[in-house]
């Protein structure tokens, strides 16, 4: 069972809120200027990838704070019962280890007493081998061409970390192969690809834990009929119809194989899954060998939370440093901003990574929690931000903590724009830091010759507050591996925010209700009688959408 403790009512909360308010007297500028070796004193090193905290409110008392907290909550204990197989997703009943997939130790791993390495051993080579018939051309689709396409059709965590990592691989693609993604239940999701890809040379990989998800089923069996109408005869779906599922039954049902099944457990978080068979879709695209890299990279970050002292473990310090802005300086989003179009697909992966998992408002025990969770996150790739919303991060009235990703390495033939793209990316976390005072934006107006009224109408428009605090990750190169430990890195963060918060991170309960009520509304569109079983908006809103669509 994991801890059970209101972290508000603990003496450390209180040494970290009243830290806090003295911290927050002073300016970041003034910190630097305190400590001109901020940088070199709270950045930290993994593996290819520097991340610099030094433009954070914080200082060697703010990590003596929360090293305080992590104590008094017992963290270490929670992230043993991570580690260890502990049934800690507790209502769901049901162990969260994502992070034996890419457990590269020979220390074994039980749940209920068994050693699950052999389960995952036998799938990793399934997917291996797979890989390797598809990419080599002894897999062949029913006309005896090569597979060209492959389409992944699943949501949620069964389509945004590895649509996600397969866009951020995209160099490492292999070639021959095209890879698409499909999950919205809005035919002009599908339609749109089914127009790109060729029947006979198109692999189709549902990705569902449960196999029961509506709008990856709808869209499941739509892409089966459109398969139908070209191929004839369904003794074709074996060569063209793959499954990644925990659900046997279900996949049976829709006809594919048992032998073309790739299995996963319930053990397996649908958001922590692109480390599973879930993964399919990213050997495929990059070839198995990356997806392992990408593993590899995991691992380094999940050695790092597992047996770093907590002042020096990157994970730990993003949680908290999220959470007391969060709690002591009133922010309610973070923004995730890439300076990599490669990851233009990570703050959605973020999204639901964070707030599906953190967006809660009952304790472990069952009672109201009377403090924030959860924050909104949000975010763009840079530089297209700077040029929609970063004008509120400079000068809007909300404190928005941002987290600036940069790739030092490009391997584009546009050389030139890497400079570029950095230069921004530098500039941007430092201005919104110093920000611009009311003295050099009036020394620059006079500069331009401008009348006195003229610059002190101007003047309050052109001041830049500041103190806006930012982390930076800078990574080498967006290999594979250092991929994997950027990744890693956020899912221990938001265990550790959900263990500090006493909330249960690892179930999703507030996605069913809306299911639900889909479930009951969609026969009410399909039937002609009029529909007075909601409230008059909702009927109102039926009753309107009957009558349009005629
Ligand atoms: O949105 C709720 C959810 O259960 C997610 O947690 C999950 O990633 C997604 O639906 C898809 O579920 P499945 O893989 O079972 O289709």
């Amino acid at each position: 069972m994991l801890p059970r403790q209101n972290p508000t009512t603990t003496v450390a909360w209180h040494l970290l809120a009243k830290h806090y308010l003295s911290l927050r007297q002073h300016t970041l500028v003034d910190l630097f200027q305190q400590d001109p070796n901020r940088f070199d004193k709270l950045s930290y090193r993994i593996e290819k990838m520097v991340v610099d905290f030094s433009k954070n409110y914080l200082t060697q008392e703010t990590i003596d704070c929360f090293v305080k907290l992590a104590r008094t909550l017992n963290l270490n204990q929670s992230i043993e019962a991570l580690f260890n197989g502990t049934r800690i997703n507790e209502t769901e009943d049901r162990a969260v280890l994502h992070t034996a997939l890419r457990d590269l130790s020979n220390t074994k791993i039980l749940v209920d007493g068994n050693d699950i390495r052999p389960d995952i051993a036998r799938v990793k080579k399934q997917m291996k081998q797979f890989t390797h018939k598809v990419h080599s051309g002894t897999w062949l689709g029913y006309t005896k061409k090569k597979i060209k396409y492959i389409v992944n059709i699943g949501i949620g965590g069964s389509d945004l970390g590895p649509q996600m990592v397969t866009e951020a691989l995209k160099p490492f693609m292999q070639k021959g192969i095209t890879s698409y993604f499909v999950s919205n239940v809005d035919g002009y999701h599908l339609s749109q690809v089914l127009e790109h890809v060729k029947p006979a040379e198109t692999l189709f990989i549902i990705a569902s834990k449960t196999f029961t998800t509506q709008e990856t089923m709808t869209n499941a069996y739509s892409a089966r009929s459109w398969f139908l109408q070209h191929a004839h005869n369904e003794k074709h779906i074996v060569k063209h119809f793959v499954a990644i599922s925990t659900n046997k039954q279900e996949v049976v049902k829709f006809g594919i194989a048992p032998d073309n099944m790739f299995v996963f457990w319930d053990w397996v978080g649908g958001r922590f899954s692109l480390w599973s068979a879930i993964g399919l879709s990213i050997a495929l695209s990059i070839g198995y060998k990356n997806f392992e890299e990408l593993l590899s990279g995991a691992y380094v970050a999940d050695k790092h939370f597992r047996f770093t002292p907590f002042e020096h473990n990157i994970p730990f310090l993003m949680a908290m440093i999220s959470l007391s802005y969060t709690h002591f300086c009133g922010a309610t989003a973070e923004v995730v901003i890439p300076y990599s179009q490669l990851l233009h697909r990570l703050t959605p992966y973020l999204q639901q990574a964070c707030m599906e998992s953190n967006g809660k408002s009952v304790a472990r025990d069952g009672t109201p929690v009377h403090y924030p969770t959860s924050g909104v996150i949000w975010g763009e790739p840079g530089t297209n931000g700077q040029h929609a919303f970063f004008q509120m991060l400079h000068q809007g009235t909300s404190l928005i903590p941002a987290d600036f990703i940069a790739v030092v390495k490009s391997h584009n033939s546009l050389q030139h724009h890497q400079p570029i793209l950095l230069s921004n990316f530098f500039a941007q976390t430092e201005a919104l830091m110093t920000g611009k005072s009311e003295a050099v934006v009036r020394a620059e107006l006079e500069k331009q010759g401008l009348a006195e009224l003229m610059i002190q109408k101007l003047l309050p428009h052109k001041v830049f507050k500041g103190n806006h605090p930012s982390t930076s990750f800078l990574i080498e190169d967006l290999t594979p591996k250092n991929l994997g430990v950027l990744i890693a890195l956020y899912e221990h963060k938001i265990f550790v925010q959900g263990c500090v918060l006493n909330i249960f991170s690892f179930d999703q309960w507030g996605v069913e209700l809306g299911k639900q009520l889909a479930n009951k509304i969609l026969p009410e569109l399909l039937s002609a009688k009029p529909v007075r079983t909601h409230d008059s908006s909702t009927n109102g809103l039926i009753q309107t959408y009957k009558k349009m669509r005629k």
